[in-house]
């Protein structure tokens, strides 16, 4: 399925994807950092942002992939691109890197994690979707994750991000909702994989991540080979929005590094 997409810059091209249940926009602040000497690319996933919401009741992580393939084919790109993702954008772009692995020439992973959920996730995730159906909204996903999506410093210091965040989650369509948490849910471990991705990539993690934290980041970081390990002080799960001049740091001295 081809996707919605913001395209701005010139020169190589770095796609980000983003994480659940947002859209292209929580790039704004890389788009303007990284744009001027990049061609940055932010897709909206299936059901996201602007995108279609097809009609299947589960949207999977390796569907979520081929769209991102199929929209970046019918743009015309070519080459091998250097692809980000935040936590389900992360899933999906370990999809690309294990499935896909010669169009990617960079990884760049925020906030995610390799491994499948546990049994007591995926089932929690199936009745969060039963009850996102119930409620018509998005409001038991909201409830859910918004206490633990950013920092104690980012609640503190920027109520109006928090607030805009939530504003944003409750715009994704309760069926989109429901099929993505369904499909993350399904979501198979990439962890064995993480040893034979042989492209440069960059972790990088909030330090105050409750949803994927540090820990992980740490370990998935030392499966891969070579990866660089960025822990941003004052950040949980946002780390890009939360703290985008540390994070946009470090994007830029590893996008330089690669080429
Ligand atoms: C996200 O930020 O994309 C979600 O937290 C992913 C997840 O729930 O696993």
């Amino acid at each position: 399925m081809l996707l919605n997409y913001d395209d701005v810059g010139p020169g190589p091209v770095v796609v980000l994807l983003h994480g659940f249940p947002f859209d292209h926009q929580m790039w704004n602040e890389q788009k303007t950092a990284i744009g001027a000497l990049y061609r940055v690319i932010t897709p909206d996933l299936r059901g996201h942002g602007s995108s279609m919401a097809p009609p299947e009741r589960v949207y999977h992580v390796d569907t979520m992939a081929d769209d991102v393939i199929e929209t970046i084919e019918a743009i015309g790109i070519e080459g091998p691109v250097l692809l980000g993702g935040l936590s389900m954008g992360g899933y999906v772009a370990l999809s690309i890197a294990v499935r896909f692995p010669t169009r990617i020439r960079g990884l760049l992973l925020f906030d995610t994690r390799a491994a499948a959920d546990t049994p007591e996730a995926r089932e929690n995730r199936l009745k969060l979707a039963a009850q996102v159906e119930e409620a018509g909204n998005a409001t038991p996903v909201v409830d859910g994750m918004l206490p633990r999506l950013f920092s104690p410093t980012t609640r503190r210091q920027q109520p109006i991000l928090v607030e805009t965040m939530a504003e944003h989650m409750m715009r994704t369509a309760p069926r989109s909702v429901a099929a993505t948490l369904r499909g993350l849910a399904e979501r198979p471990d990439r962890t064995d994989s993480l040893p034979g991705i042989a492209v440069p990539t960059l972790v990088v993690v909030g330090a105050d991540d409750e949803i994927t934290p540090p820990a992980e980041a740490r370990a998935m970081a030392a499966a891969i080979p070579g990866a660089r390990l960025v822990a941003i002080p004052g950040a949980g799960h946002m780390a890009p929005l939360e703290q985008p001049g540390p994070v946009n740091q470090a994007i830029l001295a590893f996008l330089k590094e690669v080429g």
